[in-house]
């Protein structure tokens, strides 16, 4: 914040006085089902996004359905962390008050959150899905690379369109503001879109006699979403505190000893919570009930998991049912007597205690 430390403190004393209300984003259109209905049944939506929504119905669903994706996405990377990531049902904002904080968490939901949209969308355009866009137009022709001279030719993935609706669209409500927490969300929505462009690559196919390679054809293509996940969490881990500079146009790094964000970095202005407990002021669910690994020294450590309060072993037993075969034969008539057996299975799990 952009002030003198006795007007910090009031504004801070403010804040937390009045909590801001939650409010409700776009995150929430992977809970609308039919895109018909989405755009007025979408409450956060700013009146740029709802005309885009109106406009581009089927962008709309294709945003809609990786809403989901990026979100798991999110719940792996996370998996072995106090916060996991976790969403919460029929609540408008996704993640709850969680992220009203300008946390590295946040800066990491807006990323790949922002990197989901692009996706998303492209890969629409590429299956034929959008009447707006297709396989990209500028990938035709001959072009040259240090193999020498190849073709373009199938379909190469359309990212500079998904780039550009996902700036249009997931950007749009934080232009509206120019807050501090606005300018944050805008650079890591930006190192979102360009952590999936990172990984689009050329793939080329050979041709000519028996496979010579005297011919090539060409076109790119996006990576498994996987790639930008990983990469957005090592920039997680690598995260930048900064503090916006005089003139309220940008920031300056937090401790000058550390390295100024590049537009591949996320930022973030407020350390995170323990999230420990349950804390409903902080959106935080606690970690009790949480599975934790006694024999791992990281994050998933019954120590750091646990937050220090212990643990139980629990055992669970499931049925599994596996497939023995059609024929009782191969597998020995004793093993085998159905296609299909059932064995119940007991594993221990070791669960976070609550105090
Ligand atoms: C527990 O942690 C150890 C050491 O990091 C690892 O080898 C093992 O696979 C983990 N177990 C589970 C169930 O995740």
């Amino acid at each position: 914040m952009n002030c003198l430390p006795g007007i910090c403190l009031a504004v801070a004393l403010l804040l937390c006085g009045a909590t801001p209300p939650v409010t409700s984003s776009w995150w929430y259109m992977g809970a609308v089902g039919s895109p018909r209905v989405m755009c007025d049944n979408v409450p956060g939506l700013v009146s740029r996004q709802r005309q885009l929504c109106q406009r581009h119905p089927e962008v709309m669903r294709s945003i809609g359905q990786g809403v989901a994706e990026w979100t798991a996405e999110c719940q792996h990377q996370f998996r072995q962390h106090r916060w996991n990531c976790n969403t919460l049902d029929r609540d408008h904002s996704l993640f709850g008050r969680v992220l009203l904080r300008s946390s590295r968490e946040s800066a990491f939901v807006y990323a790949i959150s922002s990197a989901g949209v692009v996706f998303a969308i492209t890969r629409a355009c590429s299956q034929g899905e959008l009447k707006s866009c297709s396989c990209d137009p500028k990938k035709k022709g001959s072009a040259k690379d240090n193999k020498g001279h190849f073709d373009w030719g199938g379909c190469s993935d359309n990212i500079d369109y998904g780039v550009k609706f996902a700036r249009a669209f997931v950007d749009a409500k934080e232009r509206k503001g120019k807050d501090a927490r606005a300018l944050m969300n805008l650079h890591n929505n930006r190192a979102g879109r360009k952590a999936v462009k990172k990984f689009l690559k050329q793939e080329c196919k050979c041709h000519g006699v028996s496979g010579s390679c005297t011919l090539r054809t060409c076109w790119l293509a996006m990576a498994d979403f996987r790639k930008t996940g990983d990469y957005l969490w090592k920039k997680y881990e690598g995260a930048i505190q900064v503090v916006m500079n005089q003139d309220g146009t940008g920031f300056t790094v937090a401790n000058k000893r550390f390295k100024r964000p590049t537009k591949n970095d996320l930022v973030y202005f407020e350390s995170s919570p323990d999230y420990c407990i349950r804390d409903r002021d902080i959106g935080s669910v606690g970690t009790a009930g949480r599975v934790c690994n006694q024999t791992s020294r990281g994050m998933d450590s019954c120590e750091v998991m646990c937050c220090g309060r212990g643990y139980d072993t629990t055992r669970i037993s499931r049925m599994t049912k596996w497939f023995c075969g059609s024929s009782s034969v191969a597998f020995g008539a004793d093993s085998c007597q159905r296609p299909w057996q059932q064995t119940r299975e007991a594993t221990g799990l070791i669960l976070c205690r609550h105090s």
